[in-house]
């Protein structure tokens, strides 16, 4: 682990077969040492917006993946797909697929810190996974009304993403959340030769990162608990 965040990253050698069971209490994990340091993944989560030109390795690019695999999903569906761009010409074509005129100059060059990401993971969903597999047996006799208030296609891609941007605080990189203009999409599945039914939910760029970090929007700038979180009803602190 480069980050030096203590994260367990699966296949930890020495321990036993039941202490690795994910099913499992983390208490059962024994040793404090083996527990996931996660409230230090947390803390360090930010968007990077700036990379070196550094390559992410193959083996940190399957870990990536495979972490956003790890993502619950809605009745199981597994509607999501990633498109992995760590070739340089894929990823020309995708900038050039999704280019925008920037407004101004610092505009302008905070998109050429962020297109200069050695990876782009773009998280798919497809809504048309959802309404087959909740038109099962096992699912069909939810109303139609009540089977999501929010779409499910949308909600796990966001958290498969989330888990992308985790691992890289894991892997001692950086990584950023990036919207996906609608105007552009038919284009990128063109370009992609991505089918109908999948729909981005946006960009996840992934690099090492800048001495310099680009401009961040807000810096740590974050509400107060007290607006965000009421117990036992509205407006209890
Ligand atoms: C759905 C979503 C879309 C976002 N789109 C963009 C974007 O297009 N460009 C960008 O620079 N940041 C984007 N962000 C990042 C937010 O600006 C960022 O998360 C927020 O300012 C808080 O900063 P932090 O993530 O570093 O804590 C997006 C984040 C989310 C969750």
């Amino acid at each position: 682990m480069r980050s030096g965040v203590q994260m367990s990253s699966g296949g930890s050698g020495g321990r036993s077969a039941s202490a690795t069971d994910p099913r499992l209490p983390s208490r059962a994990l024994g040793a404090r040492g083996s527990t996931v340091e996660l409230d230090e993944v947390l803390r360090r989560r930010r968007m990077v917006r700036r990379y070196t030109d550094e390559p992410v390795s193959r083996a940190d690019q399957e870990a990536l993946v495979q972490a956003a695999l790890r993502a619950p999903s809605a009745g199981s569906t597994q509607g999501l797909r990633l498109l992995v761009l760590s070739d340089e010409v894929d990823r020309a074509r995708l900038w050039e697929a999704t280019a925008w005129v920037p407004p101004d100059s610092q505009r302008a060059r905070l998109g050429e810190h962020l297109r200069a990401a050695p990876l782009v993971i773009v998280p798919l969903c497809s809504e048309q996974a959802y309404r087959e597999r909740y038109a099962e047996a096992d699912k069909a006799w939810l109303p139609a009304a009540d089977r999501w208030s929010t779409p499910y296609w949308y909600v796990d891609a966001a958290f498969s993403s989330m888990l992308i941007l985790l691992k890289a605080v894991d892997l001692g990189l950086g990584a950023a959340f990036l919207a996906f203009p609608p105007r552009f999409v038919p284009r990128f599945r063109e370009r992609f030769g991505v089918p109908e039914e999948l729909e981005p939910i946006g960009l996840v760029l992934v690099g090492h990162r800048h001495p310099e970090l680009g401009p961040s929007r807000r810096p740590e700038h974050r509400l107060p608990v007290e607006e965000l979180v009421h117990r036992g009803r509205w407006g209890a602190r």
